[in-house]
C-alpha cells in the first residue's frame, strides 16, 4: 500500500495527532495522498509532524475538552483543506489507577477526553461529513470487555466510545463510522504518567492472568497501526468494527 495514493484527494482531520498512533496515522495518510490537518494541544509537536508530512498538511491546535476550541479547530480545518470528508479520533488518555481510587474529577476528565470530545468533534464536523458522505474512525482498545486491573476506568471509557460510534451510525447512515480497536502499541506517550510502583504490582497480574497475551501476543508499532487505519479509510466497504493485534509471526518486540 505504501505510497500508492489510496487516499488521493481526501481531506482528513486527525485529532490526537501530536504523538503516537495519531501522528503516525497523519503521516501515513499524507504519504497516501490525503490533505491532512494534525490536531491536538501541543503545537510544537504538531508543527514538527507537519514539517515531516510535507505539502497539503497543517497544524491546528485543539483541546477536545473545550467545546469552543473544538468548534474553532473544525472551522480552521475546513478553511485550510477547502472541505472535510474524513475524521480520525485518536485522542486518548489512559491513567493507570485502581478503580476504587478514581474520583469524580478523574472520571470527568477521562470521559471528557476519551468520549465526549469524540462526539463534539463529529458534531462540529457533521455538516461536512454528511455532505461528503464521508468517514470517521474512532481508535479504541482491544481490552474492552476484559479490562486490565488498573485500567478499568480507561476500558469503561473506551466501551462508551464504541457505543458512541454505534449511536452516530444509527442516526447518520450517510457517514461511515468505524471503530478500530488496537492492542499493545509501542512508541507512544500513553504510559508517560504511569506510577512505576503500581505498574510493577499490576504488571505481574497482567502477565500471570493472560491479559498481555490477549492484547498482543507481542507489540505493534505506530506505523503498523497507521497502515491498518489507512486501509480502513481506503476500503471499498464500510467497516464498523475491527480489532487489530500484533502479527505473531512478524512481530519484532523491539520496534
Ligand atoms: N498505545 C497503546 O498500547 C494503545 C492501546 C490501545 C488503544 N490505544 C489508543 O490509541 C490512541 C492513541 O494513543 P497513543 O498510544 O498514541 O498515546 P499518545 O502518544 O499519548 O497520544 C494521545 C494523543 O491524544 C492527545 N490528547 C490528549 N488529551 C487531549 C485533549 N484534551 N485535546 C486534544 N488532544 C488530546 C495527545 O496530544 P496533546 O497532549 O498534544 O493534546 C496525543 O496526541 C488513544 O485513543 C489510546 O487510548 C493505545
Amino acid at each position: 500500500m505504501s505510497g500508492s495514493g489510496c487516499l488521493d484527494g481526501r481531506r482528513l482531520l486527525v485529532v490526537g495527532a501530536s504523538s503516537g498512533v495519531g501522528r503516525a496515522i497523519g503521516l501515513t495518510a499524507a504519504a497516501e495522498g490525503a490533505m491532512v490537518v494534525f490536531s491536538a494541544r501541543r503545537v510544537e509537536l504538531l508543527e514538527s509532524a507537519v514539517q515531516m508530512a510535507g505539502a497539503h498538511t497543517r497544524a491546528v491546535v485543539c483541546d477536545v475538552t473545550d467545546e469552543s476550541s473544538v468548534a474553532e479547530a473544525v472551522q480552521e480545518t475546513v478553511s485550510a483543506l477547502g472541505g472535510l470528508d474524513t475524521v480520525v479520533y485518536a485522542t486518548g488518555v489512559d491513567p493507570l489507577i485502581r478503580i476504587e481510587n478514581v474520583d469524580g474529577v478523574a472520571w470527568s476528565k477521562l470521559f471528557a477526553t476519551n468520549v465526549t470530545g469524540a462526539s463534539l468533534i463529529i458534531r462540529a464536523a457533521l455538516p461536512h461529513l454528511s455532505a461528503a458522505r464521508g468517514r470517521a474512525v474512532f481508535i479504541s482498545a482491544t481490552s474492552v470487555g476484559r479490562p486490565l486491573p488498573g485500567m478499568g476506568a480507561y476500558a469503561t471509557s473506551k466501551a462508551a466510545l464504541e457505543e458512541l460510534a454505534r449511536a452516530w451510525r444509527s442516526e447518520h447512515a450517510e457517514v461511515s463510522f468505524s471503530t478500530v480497536a488496537i492492542g499493545m502499541t509501542l512508541g507512544t506517550e500513553v504510559t508517560a504518567d504511569w506510577d512505576t510502583d503500581l505498574l510493577g504490582d499490576l504488571g505481574s497480574i497482567w502477565g500471570s492472568r493472560g491479559y498481555l497475551f490477549d492484547n498482543g501476543p507481542g507489540y505493534m508499532n505506530c506505523e503498523q497501526v497507521a497502515e491498518t487505519v489507512v486501509s480502513v479509510l481506503a476500503a471499498p466497504t464500510s467497516i464498523p468494527y475491527v480489532s487489530v493485534l500484533a502479527d505473531p509471526v512478524h512481530t519484532d518486540p523491539e520496534t
